[in-house]
């Protein structure tokens, strides 16, 4: 498997070259990411991984670049200046991976080796069609009266490898659909909310976010996402009449909307593979002092994913306009994170959220949080 490397920080490039070269992986390391993108052009490379911030050109244009000419390719992205923004900007330009530096080593190279498996499948895909159509000329033959018992032996070999060949490629591709679905889902729960557009989607990115600050491994991580798309998933229960009336709920309907939670648990309860993302459709609405519900769990009773959910579902439900209020500016919404520390949220998970957002580079909203 063959590797770009682009990065202007050369101990760094070299380190990784020394990482990766003992697992049989063939690196070219480019400081210029102009000259790395001339030689992906000539040759074939399988990946690339680039530094996010140079001085030629950043790694959005590189990821662009190469995608330009091969969407195929798996782009990795490596940034000392892990933000949000940074985040969410390579993720929907195709990047495969986000790294943060200093890098973890461990999962960088799960990382490669998930990428190494995925490539070998699609490989033997290719190999199963040239092989199919080795099939089809084989029973032209036969047809013509042409063959012998080797070539029947033959036959059956290529047609054993074949189905198993097949099965492997519906594995994949049922794993492909399955995310496909919990994508389908989310998508049309929010259609139905006039006033949460874009909601699943921004709090997904903000759990991820979390997530990988905890350092939770790339497995994790895709529970996670698929997790967090899921979590509004029982309003798909709720009236429409409730869900979009345009001014305060009463009591009664707010009681109405609580049992959201509820009704997504029990849609997904005991559906194989669909359980492990039940936590973060529990939990999302508990509070740290237990005054939240459905079950009024408290502290670290409430599982981390159902933490964490509740700091980003909230933050975002503060960030957006309603009929009857006005969003939050995000400084705003960010001191009320604060203030809710150790009541509404978890105190850890606040302290991650928030050095996340101070960190950032433009930060204009966060002066007002400063003041
Ligand atoms: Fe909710």
């Amino acid at each position: 498997m063959e590797i770009m490397l682009i990065d202007d920080d050369l101990p760094c490039i070299n380190n990784l070259k020394d990482a990766l070269d003992p697992g049989g992986y063939k690196c070219t390391i480019f400081q210029d990411p102009r000259e790395g993108i001339s030689a992906f052009k000539k040759h074939d490379f399988d990946i690339v991984v680039t530094d996010f911030k140079m001085p030629e050109m950043n790694g959005i244009e590189v990821l662009k670049e190469i995608h330009e000419y091969n969407p195929n390719t798996y782009v990795i992205m490596l940034t000392g200046y892990a933000d949000i923004e940074n985040a969410i900007e390579s993720v929907n330009n195709g990047a495969y991976a986000f790294f943060r530096k200093p890098l973890n080593f461990k999962e960088f190279m799960d990382t490669i080796s998930r990428i190494y498996i995925e490539l070998s499948h699609i490989k033997e895909i290719n190999r199963t069609i040239q092989e199919m159509r080795g099939i089809i000329n084989f029973k032209d033959s036969l047809s013509s009266g042409t063959n012998d018992n080797k070539n029947i032996h033959h036959f059956n070999k290529v047609l054993k490898n074949n189905i198993s060949a097949l099965l492997d490629d519906m594995q994949l591709q049922s794993n492909e659909y399955f995310i496909k679905n919990i994508e389908f889902m989310a998508k049309a729960v929010e259609a139905r909310d006039n006033y949460t557009s874009g909601h699943v989607g921004r709090v997904t990115a903000y759990i991820m976010v979390i997530a990988t600050k905890l350092g939770w491994n790339q497995k994790k991580l895709e529970q996670v996402y698929l997790g967090s798309l899921l979590h509004d998933i029982g309003k798909i229960g709720i009236s429409d009449t409730i869900l979009n009336k345009p001014s305060p709920l009463t009591d009664e309907e707010f009681e109405l909307i609580k049992t959201h939670v509820m009704i997504g648990v029990n849609m997904l309860k005991g559906m194989p593979r669909y359980d492990e993302f039940i936590e973060y459709i529990r939990c999302h609405h508990e509070r740290y002092d237990g005054k939240g519900y459905p079950t009024g769990l408290k502290g670290k009773e409430i599982p981390i994913e159902g933490r964490i959910a509740c700091v980003a579902d909230s933050f975002d439900s503060m960030t957006t306009d309603r009929p009857y209020r006005n969003a939050l500016s995000m400084g705003a919404a960010f001191a009320e994170v604060a203030r809710c520390s150790g009541t509404q949220f978890d105190p850890e998970i606040v302290e991650i959220f928030l050095s996340m957002f101070q960190s950032r580079s433009i930060g204009v909203e966060f002066m007002e949080l400063k003041k």
